[in-house]
């Protein structure tokens, strides 16, 4: 039996989660894996519950899971609540906790799909880009961080906000392996982003990738500034093979890299440990409050975020293909939820239960 903890949180993802579970099941029967789902709420319904985003008991049902699945936190009613009963920070909170430091987010673009990138299809066509994002330090997580009170030479008292860009060379190290280890495994390239020529920071970042370079000597390493990274993916997005990075950048040029692929309804996360925590998954995207409950939001990224459960968890890398395969052929016959939608390629436009339904019928 696999344990799987069960985070829905707000917003669309409770009915983006429950139509993966549909999925799960599916692929369960097949492969005969026994699913058993525990259910624990995070971020603004847990709030609601207990009086704070980040329960006791749903930390300690994600530590006792296999894996975790999560949907998405927030809305914005929770925006007068004081930072640490944000639902946000529950999500960073779970990170934290689990240690989940290495976000592995694949931007690869299906080719049915082309039309719907904003991107001319001879520049988004064959983009298949890794992402590996540090999750649980930089700006995120440096301390000191705050708004405090300061008064300025003219004796004013103003605000001043703040955050500290941060980290260690272990940091660094433990996820230039993860980057290393998953470019062997793909075209053999990673492209180290970072800001070397203004920060600190990503000067210690390039020098300690460079070490753990060495030891990946099949492995070719090159450098780019964000903001360069930031052109060259609209530009050329094909060039990139895997890209590794802190965590906000990563944040951002994931959202990003992910119209390349149509819409940000299709990327999927891993979020990964050194192996003594499960591992979470979840979309990338957020919560949507407007889309809730009205069935039309894409379950995509999160079915595949399901999908990439069964190859990094439980090792089924056929499981795994056989849901991708299925979203193949869903999209290549037409079925689009409406982010992907295009009226004039003569696509159907259906619900996100809908969508899921055909899915889960070309799973075999
Ligand atoms: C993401 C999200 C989160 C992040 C937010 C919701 C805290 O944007 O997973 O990319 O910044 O990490
Ligand atoms: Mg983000």
């Amino acid at each position: 039996m696999k344990n799987i903890a069960v985070l829905m949180g707000d917003g669309v993802g409770v009915e983006i989660l429950e139509q993966t579970i549909r999925v799960l099941d599916k692929v369960s029967s097949i492969y005969k894996l026994d699913f058993k789902y525990h259910y624990t709420p995070i971020g603004g319904n847990a709030y609601e519950e207990t009086g704070t985003p980040l329960p006791n008991k749903t930390i300690e049902i994600a530590k006792a899971s296999d894996a975790v699945l999560l949907g998405a936190v927030g809305d914005w009613k929770y925006d007068i609540l004081p930072p640490e009963l944000r639902p946000e920070k529950a999500l960073l909170g779970i990170r934290k906790k689990l240690n989940l430091f290495a976000n592995l987010r694949p931007v690869k673009v299906f080719d049915e799909l082309l039309h719907a990138s904003p991107l001319r299809p001879e520049i988004a066509q064959n983009t298949d880009i890794m992402i590996v994002r540090e999750l649980t330090g930089d700006v995120y997580f440096g301390e000191p961080r705050g708004i405090e009170r300061k008064t300025t030479l003219d004796g004013r008292e103003i605000k001043v906000g703040f955050n500290n860009m941060i980290y260690d060379e272990d940091e660094i190290r433990r996820i230039a392996h993860v980057a290393f280890k998953s470019a062997q495994k793909r075209k053999k390239r990673v492209c180290c982003v970072d800001k070397a020529n203004v920060l600190d920071v990503s000067r210690l970042f390039r020098e300690i990738t460079a070490e753990v370079a060495k030891e990946y000597s099949d492995v070719e390493l090159s450098y780019m500034y964000v903001d360069n990274c930031a052109m060259q993916l609209v530009l050329n997005p094909k060039q990139f093979d895997v890209i590794l990075t802190g965590n906000i950048f990563g944040d951002i040029l994931s959202d990003e890299a992910s119209t390349i692929c149509g819409s940000l309804g299709m990327l999927p996360s891993a979020s990964l440990s050194d192996g003594n925590t499960p591992f979470l998954y979840e979309p990338i995207h957020g919560s949507a409050p407007d889309l809730k409950g009205k069935n039309v939001v894409n379950p995509i990224a999160t079915i595949l975020s399901a999908a990439m459960m069964l190859n990094y968890s439980f090792d089924n890398k056929l499981a795994a293909d056989n849901i991708t395969r299925a979203i193949k052929e869903t999209l290549k016959e037409g079925y689009r939820t409406r982010d992907i939608f295009n009226k004039e390629n003569g696509d159907e436009l259906v619900t996100t239960s809908k969508i899921t339904d055909v899915i889960i019928d070309k799973i075999r």
